[in-house]
C-alpha cells in the first residue's frame, strides 16, 4: 500500500502546537501505518513548500507542445507533473482539509488544479468526462473553528467530492474536527470524535490490507 498525505494549512505543525489538520493527517497515516506493515508513505507539505498557482504563463506552459517548450516553461510543468506521479502511485490518499474563509486552502486548490491534466488525469469522451485516476481510496481531514457539517456553509465537502470524482477518485471519507474554535471543551470533544473515526478506519483498513 501506497500513502500519500497531503498537507494544506496555512500553517505548519510542529512542538504540539499549529495546525490541526496537519495534526490528525498525521495520526491518521501513522495508525494507517500500524495497520500496514510494509505500507509507504509519501508526504507532500504545502505549508513548507506552496505549489504555485495556475495563472497565465502556466496555462502557456500547459498548452505549448511540450517539445516547444522553454527551459522556464518545462520547469513549471515538471513542478505539476511531480505532483501528478505521486498521486497516481497513491493507493491511499490522505488530505489535510482546513476551513479557511469557508473554502479550501489556496494551498489546497493549487495541488487540485495541478494534479488536474486533460488527458492525464481525466479526459473528455464523447459520453462526457472520465477520471482516469481510479481505484485510491481518499481520507479528508476536515479542521474548522464553526460547525458546518451537513449544512449550506460546507461548501468544502461538495466540492472535493465534485473535484475528486471528476478525476476518478469515488471512493471518498471525510473525518470531520468540528467546533475547534468554540472553547476548550468543544475542542476536546472535536478532536476526540476525529480520533475515535481514525481509530475506526485504521482497524477498516488493517482488516481490508
Ligand atoms: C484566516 C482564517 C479563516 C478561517 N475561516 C474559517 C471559516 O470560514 N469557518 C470555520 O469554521 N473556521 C474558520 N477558521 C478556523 C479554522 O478552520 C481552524 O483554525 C482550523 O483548525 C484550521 O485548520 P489548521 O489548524 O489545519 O490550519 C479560519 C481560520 C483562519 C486563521
Amino acid at each position: 500500500m501506497n500513502i500519500l498525505q497531503i498537507n494544506s494549512s496555512a500553517r505548519s505543525w510542529s512542538n504540539g502546537q499549529g495546525s490541526q489538520s496537519t495534526r490528525l493527517a498525521n495520526e491518521l497515516v501513522e495508525r494507517l501505518l500500524a495497520a500496514n506493515p510494509g505500507a509507504g508513505r509519501t508526504m507532500r507539505d504545502l505549508t513548507s513548500n506552496p505549489h504555485p498557482a495556475l495563472d497565465e504563463a502556466t496555462l502557456g506552459a500547459l498548452f505549448t507542445p511540450a517539445d516547444q517548450r522553454t527551459p522556464e516553461q518545462q520547469a513549471r510543468v515538471a513542478q505539476d507533473d511531480a505532483l501528478i506521479a505521486e498521486l497516481q502511485a497513491a493507493d491511499v490518499v490522505v488530505l489535510g482539509v482546513p476551513m479557511i474563509n469557508f473554502g479550501v486552502t489556496s494551498q489546497l486548490k493549487n495541488w487540485l488544479d495541478a494534479v488536474a491534466r486533460a488527458r492525464v488525469t481525466f479526459a473528455y469522451t464523447d459520453k462526457g468526462p472520465v477520471g482516469l485516476l481510479t481505484g485510491k481510496k481518499v481520507y479528508a481531514v476536515l479542521t474548522r473553528g464553526g460547525i458546518h457539517r451537513n449544512q449550506p456553509s460546507d461548501t468544502q465537502v461538495p466540492y472535493l467530492r465534485t473535484m475528486l470524482g471528476f478525476l476518478g477518485m469515488t471512493d471518498v471519507e471525510f473525518v470531520y474536527a468540528e467546533g475547534l474554535a468554540m472553547g476548550p471543551e468543544a475542542e476536546t470533544r472535536a478532536l476526540d470524535s476525529a480520533r475515535a473515526e481514525i481509530a475506526r478506519i485504521a482497524v477498516a483498513e488493517g482488516v481490508a490490507a
